[in-house]
């Protein structure tokens, strides 16, 4: 894919306008005092959600990255979701991911960088040029749902942190803060908390991976990995992590949570595969969102989810089934 920078219309950096009126803690707990309600406490003892923002992104900027597929209504990209978090049925992220606190935020970036340090929220969704990009997004179940993601880059987040010349991976964590993970509290959870994934240093430096802050114009809502996720989109959509705090570059593989769980089942690359089965189930078709049992919407999946053009060369000579 190229990205001809010199013909792009370059739209100054994004701009977020506030939404006028948010409920904070403060003001929730006096009106609940004023009320003579201070029994509901518990509920508010996290910041209220913070209703999305409007962004403004330059449309159109990449070549080759906006899917032709009709849109997943808004409602399917944000009310079906994994976000184990906060629990394992697909309704759980849209009901309790408002207990997580997405301001103030910041992400860290580390290890094998010249430059290590900090940004903090507005650093994040003021401090890049936003872009829209339509992506087909592949669910490893065999969901799938296409989505207008408002973001940058991942090469231009590395940029300013500058690689070393010995850095070969990026490894990613999500918060873990249990005081408002309720899925991360539970006994039947198996995963080794926090979340985490990973990429090949050229996977990560590639166009068309995405540093999300936004879908719809909007900034994400906190079950869609507010207020900074990764979307790949040539990649299954576990490795599209969300709520992103820490990322760090090295030498070695890293260590990813859902390898780490079920080896055999995912790999470290997963890459869209309808040639590679999942042990469990095939991977030869999915179901688009909106689907249901009456009307599953079922059609066949495409190698590298359409991108191949784009991504195959990042695996010339490598054996998919092996490095699945
Ligand atoms: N990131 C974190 N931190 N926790 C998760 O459980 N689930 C992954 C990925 N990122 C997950 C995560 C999986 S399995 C998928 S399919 C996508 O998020 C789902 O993204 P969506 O809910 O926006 O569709």
């Amino acid at each position: 894919m190229t990205r001809k920078s010199a013909d792009w219309p370059r739209i100054a950096s994004s701009e977020i306008t506030p939404e006028s009126v948010w409920l904070n803690r403060r003001n929730l707990i006096k009106a609940a005092a004023a009320g003579g309600v201070a029994t509901v406490v518990p509920e508010l003892s996290y910041a209220a959600p913070q209703a999305p923002r409007q962004l403004n992104a330059a449309q159109g900027v990449c070549e080759g990255c906006q899917a032709k597929d009709p849109l997943t209504p808004y409602e399917d990209a944000t009310g079906y979701n994994n976000f184990y978090e906060f629990g394992t049925d697909k309704s759980d992220p849209a009901e309790h991911a408002h207990a997580m606190t997405v301001d103030p935020w910041s992400v860290e970036v580390s290890g094998l960088v010249k430059k290590p340090g900090k940004l903090n929220l507005e650093d994040i969704l003021g401090g890049f040029d936003l872009e829209e990009r339509i992506y087909r997004f592949r669910c490893v179940e065999a969901w799938s749902m296409v989505v207008p993601w408002v973001g940058f880059p991942l090469a231009d987040l590395l940029a300013r942190f500058e690689p070393s010349e010995d850095a070969r991976y990026v490894a990613f964590k999500t918060l873990y803060r249990r005081s408002e993970m309720r899925g991360t509290r539970s006994f039947t959870s198996t995963i080794d908390w926090p979340y985490r994934e990973g990429l090949r240093l050229d996977e990560a430096m590639h166009p068309l991976t995405l540093m999300t802050v936004g879908l719809y114009g909007k900034t994400l809502p906190n079950q869609s990995g507010a207020p900074l996720r990764l979307v790949v989109p040539w990649k299954y959509g576990f490795k599209s992590i969300k709520s992103i705090v820490s990322v760090e570059l090295t030498d070695r593989q890293p260590r990813t949570s859902w390898q780490e769980l079920a080896p055999r089942e995912y790999g470290f690359y997963s890459n869209v595969n309808p040639d590679v089965d999942h042990p469990r189930w095939s991977q030869r078709y999915e179901r688009r969102l909106p689907s249901s049992l009456f009307k599953p919407n079922r059609i066949p999946t495409q190698k590298f989810n359409g991108y191949g053009e784009q991504v195959a060369g990042l695996y010339e000579g490598m054996d998919l089934a092996k490095y699945y």
